[in-house]
């Protein structure tokens, strides 16, 4: 943490956050809360409350939730720093010079320096194209149906063909080789020197979602090879963790994202009035790419080449999404190449009709797999259907199997009936010709008992912070040395604390969490709810099923690393253990 608590803390006592929020939803009293449109999911009647008592909002349609930072953050993709500095600023409270270690001074210094040399590439490239020397340049761009807004919107530009100017322009803004060569904007070679790595090509500069030029992709304009060079990886660039056209598309506030291949796919669509378009950056689609899609959408629709490249990169991208809670839509390009030839031909409404038509990754699968198989025989579709057949074994899930059987017997006119046997049998064959895999599974239980744990631990943090009732109850059994090392234990420690000195405000412990991975989740711990608990009598049950589900966990744990020779250690253990059988019997009542 780079600023004392307590300034943060006076940051956002100043800041109210139905103020705060107001300035972005439009709010409405109810009770003690106010309510209004969640600005994080699509919705027609109001589920996002903000609380001036607690100073937090929370959306009961889509989860979204925390202190007047997280809003921030989420809403205008702050980090925490720039949430802190713009709040600050709102309230007029006098930030000092950041005290930041000396390794933590040098990364954000040469961070710093890196965007201005991307910048300042990113201006001269633009100047060179409206330039005489960039006339080709710029007919290429025409000629490719680019109006001059889009152009400028997106910033595109051209290098010349000079093989050093960018460089000497960078060295006479004062920057040391050292960085503009760890920008990625030239290569050193001990024959040649210093050269540009861009060169007679067409600039697109490629920025992160705060719309700051992270690095540059040059197309040749012809058929030279290699069509497209890219800046290399950088301490500022990641391309498994960035989207071209993320940030225009993150606040076109669609419900759902058109991903696809290309920076001239993502412009055309954008040029089409489909604002929501992005493209990965000429890599395959990453675990990272769908965790940062997720903050903004649920849903998104695959509009990949129609080559077979395209057609497999669109298939691996389906489960990688689905991980991350994502499902996704292919919209087939047929028949042309991609989404820019696409619309060049046909136009935006007939893309339209696309996206409307778009079917789901599944059925995608089948319709690709049946291109092995000859249709028109008996055969041949007896055996597609068996393949199909034991595709739909693999959902786990009854309701969701059913639905698929229901829809791959329609699309391909076979009984509905006779296809849930066939899936039936599929399973059982399968399931007798697959080994047992016992590690797996071992593991698979694993993971879901630590998922279980750490599921107890937030619901555990949510109630006691909101209920002094219950905490009082609870203290006894379980102390902050009970919940898992690290981000969970941290937060119990701070609420235990703050319960010593006056009672509980989850709003100041979000505010500790300066990392955004870390925040995002501070924030979650005090918004975990079981939707299907409504009964103070259920409740009560799963209050004292979640205490006892902690404290064996932590005993487990504490047992595990337990040295054979610790006889302290071993008689508290068995103290503990003893105290377990008590805690069985435990009733907490709510209220
Ligand atoms: N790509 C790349 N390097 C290459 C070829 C492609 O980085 N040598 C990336 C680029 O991001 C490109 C994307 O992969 O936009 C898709 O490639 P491709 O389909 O070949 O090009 P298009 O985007 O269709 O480009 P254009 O329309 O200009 O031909
Ligand atoms: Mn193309």
């Amino acid at each position: 943490m780079y600023y004392p608590d307590e300034l943060i803390e006076e940051v956002r006592l100043k800041n109210d956050i139905v103020d705060v929020i107001s300035g972005y939803v439009r709010l409405q009293k109810k009770g003690s809360s106010y309510f209004g449109l969640c600005p994080f999911h699509n919705e027609k009647s109001p589920s996002f409350s903000v609380s001036r008592e607690k100073q937090m909002y929370y959306c009961f349609g889509c989860g979204a939730g925390g202190n007047v930072f997280t809003f921030l953050m989420e809403y205008e993709n702050y980090s925490f720093l720039e949430a802190l500095k713009f709040l600050a600023d709102r309230a007029g409270v006098e930030l000092p010079e950041a005290e930041y270690s000396e390794e933590a001074k040098k990364r954000a210094g040469i961070k710093a320096v890196l965007l201005e040399i991307n910048k300042a590439a990113a201006q001269y490239f633009y100047v060179q194209l409206k330039n005489p020397q960039g006339q080709n340049a710029l007919t290429y761009l025409k000629e490719r149906g680019l109006s001059d807004d889009t152009i400028k919107a997106f910033g595109l530009g051209y290098s010349n063909k000079y093989s050093d100017d960018l460089y000497r322009y960078l060295k006479s803004k004062g920057y040391k080789d050292e960085l503009i060569s760890q920008a990625g904007l030239v290569s050193v070679d001990e024959k040649h020197g210093v050269y540009d790595k861009f060169w007679n090509r067409v600039m697109f500069p490629i920025m992160d979602v705060n719309s700051r030029v992270i690095g540059f992709g040059g197309r040749v304009m012809g058929d030279g090879k290699p069509k497209y060079l890219n800046s290399p990886e950088t301490m500022i660039f990641d391309k498994s963790r960035n989207l071209y056209g993320l940030n225009r598309a993150r606040t076109s506030r669609k419900s759902y994202f058109l991903i696809c291949e290309g920076y001239m796919d993502v412009i055309s669509l954008h040029q089409a009035g489909f604002t929501n378009a992005v493209a990965s950056l000429g890599t395959a689609l990453t675990a990272g790419h769908a965790s940062l899609i997720k903050r903004y959408v649920n849903e998104v629709y695959l509009t990949y080449d129609s080559d077979d490249a395209g057609t497999r990169a669109a298939l691996r991208a389906v489960p990688i999404l689905k991980e991350a809670g994502i499902t996704s839509r292919i919209i087939r390009m047929e028949p042309y190449k991609d989404p820019d030839e696409f619309i060049k031909n046909l136009g935006r409404e007939a893309f339209k009709e696309r996206i409307h038509k778009a079917g789901n990754g599944f059925m995608f699968g089948l319709e690709v797999l049946e291109k092995s198989y000859d249709m028109t025989s008996p055969e041949g579709k007896t055996e597609f259907m068996r393949e199909a057949a034991r595709r739909l074994a693999e959902f786990d899930e009854e309701i969701e199997r059913g639905n698929y059987i229901e829809a791959v017997a329609a699309a391909y006119h076979v009984g509905h009936e006779e296809l849930r046997k066939l899936t039936g049998r599929m399973a059982v064959q399968s399931g007798l010709a697959k080994p047992v895999e016992r590690p797996k599974a071992a593991i698979k239980r694993e993971k879901e008992k630590e998922n279980g744990v750490q599921k107890s631990q937030k619901l555990l943090l949510t109630w006691i912070a909101s209920d002094e009732h219950i905490f009082r109850q609870i203290e006894r059994y379980i102390a902050p040395e009970d919940f898992s090392e690290g981000l969970y234990r941290t937060v119990a420690e701070l609420l235990y604390e703050q319960y010593e000195n006056g009672g509980p405000n989850p709003a100041a412990i979000i505010s500790r969490f300066a990392d955004e991975e870390e925040h995002r989740e501070a924030a979650s711990l005090f918004h975990t709810r079981i939707r299907e608990l409504s009964t103070a009598k259920e409740q009560e049950k799963a209050l004292a099923e979640t205490v006892m589900r902690i404290k064996s966990n932590s005993i487990e744990e504490a047992a595990a690393k337990l040295e054979p020779t610790d006889m302290k250690g071993l008689q508290r253990l068995m103290e503990a253990k003893r105290e377990l059988q008590n805690l069985a019997k435990l009733h907490i009542s709510i209220n």
